[in-house]
């Protein structure tokens, strides 16, 4: 029985993941910010029969809270075989985290680097631990900016941007770490899951995810491609590789930048430093 921590997984890719890891018979811990939303998740995957579950309540949005629940995991827990940094958000509007800085790479980014960095000695002890980061093909149109990471630095917001932004990050932290790990037990890698039918889409205008329906898959197709790069001895070779449904696992020239990602993890590191 693997133990298995997937951020967001009330609903979603990371609900249809943990229904794979289940019937499977692993342990999953379900990492959710909204403890009733977990519960009621647990319970659908309880009545599955097989594997198990936990939850622990995880806020991305807030710093001081991640690294409080990293500290309960690393108490109640002997190790992390898989972590799945599969949250994440969307919104056309300008909001700030806790710490300030832009909800979306606060969300999507900085918490899921300060959670993942935090649990890396437990992912350590895992005989082959392998960290998954749920990135997207949008990171082909981000850019890094650190300078507008705080959401006060902003002068000209736009949603879609600071959303591909965040996904280029979550691609330039797995490669990055994935450098960082070679040679050791635990690997690295992100994918694409495709265009997915999920509740990301909720702000979208009705008319909008109408017409984009027509082109989802089911969040079953992410879930399956997840366990393959969980368990697999496919997986178990590469590190610091990309994977997409749907589309090429086309990747821009600025996530295969070597330097830029090691640029982005030293000024991350700073920003969280206080919490590691
Ligand atoms: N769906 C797609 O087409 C698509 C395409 C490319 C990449 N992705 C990526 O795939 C991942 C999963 O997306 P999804 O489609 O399954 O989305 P989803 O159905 O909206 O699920 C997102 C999950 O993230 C959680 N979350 C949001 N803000 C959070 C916070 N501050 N702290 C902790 N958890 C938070 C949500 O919790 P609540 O339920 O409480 O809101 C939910 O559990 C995301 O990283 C997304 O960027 C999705």
């Amino acid at each position: 029985m693997k133990t298995i921590l997937i951020t967001g997984a009330n609903t979603g890719i990371g609900l249809a993941t943990a229904e794979t890891f289940v019937k499977d018979g692993h342990h999953v811990i379900l990492a959710c910010r909204n403890p009733d939303k977990a519960s009621q998740a647990k319970k659908q995957l309880d009545a599955i029969g097989t594997g198990k579950v936990d939850t622990v309540t995880l806020d991305l949005n807030d710093l001081a809270q991640i690294a409080q629940t990293a500290d309960t995991l690393i108490s109640q827990f002997e190790k992390i075989d898989v972590l799945v940094n599969n949250a994440g958000m969307m919104t056309p509007q300008l909001e700030s985290t806790a710490d300030g800085f832009e909800k979306q790479i606060g969300v999507n980014y900085i918490g899921p680097f300060l959670l993942t960095m935090k649990l890396l000695p437990l992912i350590k002890k895992a005989e082959q631990g392998r960290i998954i980061h749920l990135a997207s093909m949008m990171h082909l149109l981000g850019q890094i900016d650190v300078g507008q990471f705080k959401a006060d630095q902003i002068k000209k917001y736009n949603g879609v941007r600071s959303y591909a932004n965040s996904k280029l990050a979550n691609l330039l932290f797995s490669n990055t770490l994935a450098q960082q790990l070679q040679g050791s037990s635990v690997t690295s890698n992100a994918l694409h899951p495709g265009g997915v039918d999920s509740e990301i889409y909720r702000e979208l205008p009705k008319y909008q995810y109408n017409a984009l329906k027509l082109f989802l898959i089911p969040t079953s197709k992410p879930a399956e491609l997840i366990k393959k790069m969980a368990f697999t001895t496919e997986w178990s070779q590469r590190n610091g590789d990309y994977a997409s449904l749907q589309t090429p696992a086309l990747k821009s020239r600025k996530a295969k930048d070597r330097e830029l990602g090691q640029y982005l993890f030293d000024q991350t590191i700073q920003l969280v430093h206080q919490y590691l």
